[in-house]
């Protein structure tokens, strides 16, 4: 079994580019199926989650291959409507399937998501947006059935406002006849992401980024070359772990606009934070200070996707901080494997406590998600003597190449069969 073995104790130095979003390149890849001709994506990260949209692209009848370090999709032939249920179970977010599918062939078949490590995440948004499209939307034997004659373009108004559920709507809407309008859309960057991705294929979409988004139905016509955004919070990761390990760190390829609640919070916790045009500079001592309440929220709040991840940078900061997750049920599993590695944090419900330590051991921890694990890498990087990483297939999920980009940095860090 690989594990993830990190030597705590080194200062972080060096400059990082930072791998493509997972988040913005997973509805990208579903909607390549939209244009029957070819894409090339650019800064597509080599993911597990990856992988898996590959698979359920060849399953529904695409060309899919690596380039080098680019992503070629041809989707000339699509010819299958279903998702089968072991490639569904790799992955929760291969939901946004559905509405590409739906689009481009009228019909779609997949297994109900379900719940995850985050515990339940309903889709009752994505599918009432494809209802309001036209759809009719069955449940089957635990299989999820769309199917629509003619999809037509309708104001769909979300009562929250989802990431995934706005871009299902927005891959439903462009094989609608007429204009769709998405009311209360997330206004999260991986969605200007794919507004301009769509651009790129020929649809005439607007207002990613507000929470207003229209879209013209109509076949997308053009092949194109589109290069994914940055990951903001793989970004997050790394600066995390150099404001608690000490050290100066210079990200590229980020756009520091999209990290401005998280550099806020470590510029209060007492680092030097300086954003410019494609990067990213941090300066700490490692001595960190406790800060004011941490609330996730919809972007542009503070991310849910970095809540671990802020909060392993902090174990040994000074004074108390709060959190407060809003945007999950069950999102303090890392909590316990921190603890095993000396840290004080007590959850009750939605709001976690953490009060500073002087110093965090090593151990031998288990990621309990994606996030989870990047958290106790972060831990890692900053505990004295040795951490063992388990489970780390939640890690490959989303990040590239942990271990080759701390270690870049000076980490001492190392993959290790065990
Ligand atoms: C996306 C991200 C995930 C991130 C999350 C919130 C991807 C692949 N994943 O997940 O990393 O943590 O946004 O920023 O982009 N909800 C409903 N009904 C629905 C859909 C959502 O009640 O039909 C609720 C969820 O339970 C959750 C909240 O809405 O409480 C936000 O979820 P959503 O924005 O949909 O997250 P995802 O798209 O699943």
């Amino acid at each position: 079994m690989k594990h993830i073995v990190i030597r705590g104790g080194h200062r972080l130095e060096g400059v990082l580019p930072v791998q493509g979003a997972k988040n913005s390149v997973l509805p990208i890849l579903a909607a390549t199926i939209l244009h029957p001709g070819t894409t090339v994506l650019r800064g597509c990260p080599r993911l597990s989650d990856v992988e898996a949209s590959i698979r359920i692209l060849r399953h529904l009848g695409c060309d899919a291959q690596w380039q080098g370090e680019e992503l070629v999709v041809d989707a000339s032939s699509v010819s299958r409507w279903d998702v089968p249920d072991h490639l569904m179970r790799e992955m929760r977010s291969s939901v946004i399937f559905l509405g590409a599918i739906l689009a481009r062939l009228g019909k779609a078949e997949m297994s109900y998501p379900g719940g995850c490590e985050l515990g339940p995440r309903p889709i009752d948004l994505h599918l009432s947006a494809l209802r309001k499209l036209g759809a009719a939307v069955e449940e089957k034997g635990g299989r999820l059935c769309c199917e629509a004659a003619a999809l037509e373009g309708r104001e769909i108004a979300l009562s929250l406002p989802s990431v995934g559920a706005t871009e299902n709507a927005m891959l439903a809407a462009c094989g609608a006849r007429g204009e769709t309008v998405i009311v209360n859309a997330a206004r999260e960057p991986e969605i200007v992401d794919l507004q301009n991705f769509l651009r790129s294929m020929g649809c005439t979409v607007r207002g990613a980024g507000s929470s207003t988004i229209c879209v013209a139905g109509g076949q997308l016509t053009k092949d194109c070359i589109h290069t994914v955004m940055p990951d903001r919070i793989v970004a997050a990761t790394y600066l995390s772990a150099a404001a608690a390990a000490g050290g100066e760190v210079e990200l590229t390829h980020v756009d520091y606009r999209h990290l401005s609640t998280v550099t806020a919070a470590l510029h209060e916790a007492g680092c030097r934070v300086i954003g410019g045009e494609g990067r990213i500079l941090l300066r700490s001592d490692g001595a960190l200070k406790a800060i004011s309440a941490v609330r996730t929220a919809p972007y542009p709040g503070f991310p849910t996707d970095a809540q671990a991840i802020l909060m392993a940078a902090l174990l040994k900061s000074r004074g108390t901080t709060v959190f407060v997750e809003n945007m999950f049920d069950n999102r303090y599993r890392h909590v316990d494997e921190l603890c095993r590695m000396g840290a004080d944090i007590s959850v009750a419900d939605r709001v976690a406590v953490v009060t500073g330590v002087p110093r965090l051991s090593g151990a031998t921890v288990r990621c309990t998600d994606l996030r989870g694990g990047a958290a106790l890498m972060v831990a890692g990087v900053s505990a004295e003597g040795e951490t063992c990483i388990e489970d780390i297939h939640h890690i490959c999920r989303g990040y590239a190449d942990p271990v080759g980009d701390l270690a870049a940095l000076g980490a001492d860090i190392r993959w290790e069969e065990r």
